[in-house]
């Protein structure tokens, strides 16, 4: 049995006991017509630090799965694991199988999960394979998109270690321009995925030009660790949104605090309504919401 297999088993059987404990409370979208409905949260950091983490984590998926009409999708911007250990990602995939109910589970890699592991590329193959083994996909490489209700998901990922900074290669900043023509074609908003902001990938403009090439592109990222604010919400170019995510875990010199917070997509025909959650509370953040309109 392997590591995955026996930590989906343990956490399968603590969740049997879930009949202990109360259902979170469905929540709805804010209007009427929604096409798309998506959970975005980043930087868990699993790691040793404090087990009371995996319980807020385990909490947070099923708030999150709570929508009234079913959760579209659940994404994760990495910085999932403290350093990509196989216990940290066994219990990432254990969480997410027993706890998300989302129809797809999105996962970016971030680059504490490609520590620890004596190479990029060690790094990168377990990155992947944990993600098919645990998702039921096929990708091939740590940058991959899927189609979710005729809106598009594009996953970007660093291309080597280089610490704290992302490298893009020329050949993804190609790929990424065939998937922003393919996903804007129809006049539906993009969503890209990335780990890093713009300005932490290596020749950033390459990436800029791109993203300001296509209408209704929204970036999400998240890295930085910044608390909501004004920083959340970026209107970038014409029709570019970056939307700093904070990270989940929210350091604080209590350890028993979590922040738990996230940004809501729900996409509907002329616009994508953000929407900031406390998803261990299961409460919205009125405060931090931002319209994007479509053109
Ligand atoms: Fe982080």
């Amino acid at each position: 049995m392997s590591l995955l297999s026996f930590t989906v088993f343990l956490v399968s059987v603590f969740s049997f006991f879930s009949f202990l404990r109360p259902a979170p409370a469905a929540y709805e979208p804010k209007e009427e017509g929604i096409l798309l409905n998506a959970a975005v949260l980043t930087d868990l950091h699993i790691g040793p630090r404090n087990p009371i983490l995996q319980h807020n984590i385990n909490k947070a998926f099923r708030n999150a799965s709570a929508a009234k009409d079913g959760l579209d999708a659940l994404a994760i911007l990495g910085d999932n694991t403290m350093d990509g250990m196989e216990q940290q990602y066994s219990l990432l995939y254990a969480s997410l199988t027993a706890h998300s109910k989302a129809e797809h589970n999105i996962v970016v890699v971030g680059n504490h999960d490609l520590w620890g592991m004596g190479s990029y590329l060690n790094g990168k193959n377990r990155f992947i394979s944990y993600y098919n083994q645990s998702t039921d996909s096929n990708i091939d490489d740590i940058y991959y998109h899927k189609v979710i209700n005729g809106y598009h998901f594009i996953v970007l990922g660093t291309e080597s270690d280089m610490h704290t900074t992302a490298h893009i290669t020329n050949a993804q900043i190609g790929w990424l321009d065939a998937r922003l023509a393919e996903a804007t074609a129809g006049g539906r908003p993009a969503f890209v995925f990335h780990h890093f902001p713009v300005g932490r990938v290596l020749e950033p403009e390459r990436l800029e030009a791109v993203l300001k090439a296509y209408p209704n592109v929204l970036y999400f990222y998240g890295h930085v660790h910044r608390a909501l604010g004004a920083n959340t919400y970026t209107q970038a170019g014409d029709s570019l949104y970056y939307i700093d995510v904070p990270n989940f875990d929210g350091f604080s010199d209590d350890i028993f605090y979590y922040r738990g917070q996230g940004i809501q997509i729900e996409a509907y025909e002329d616009r994508v309504l953000l929407r900031a959650r406390d998803y261990i509370r299961g409460e919205w953040l009125p405060d931090y919401e931002y319209s994007v309109p479509l053109v």
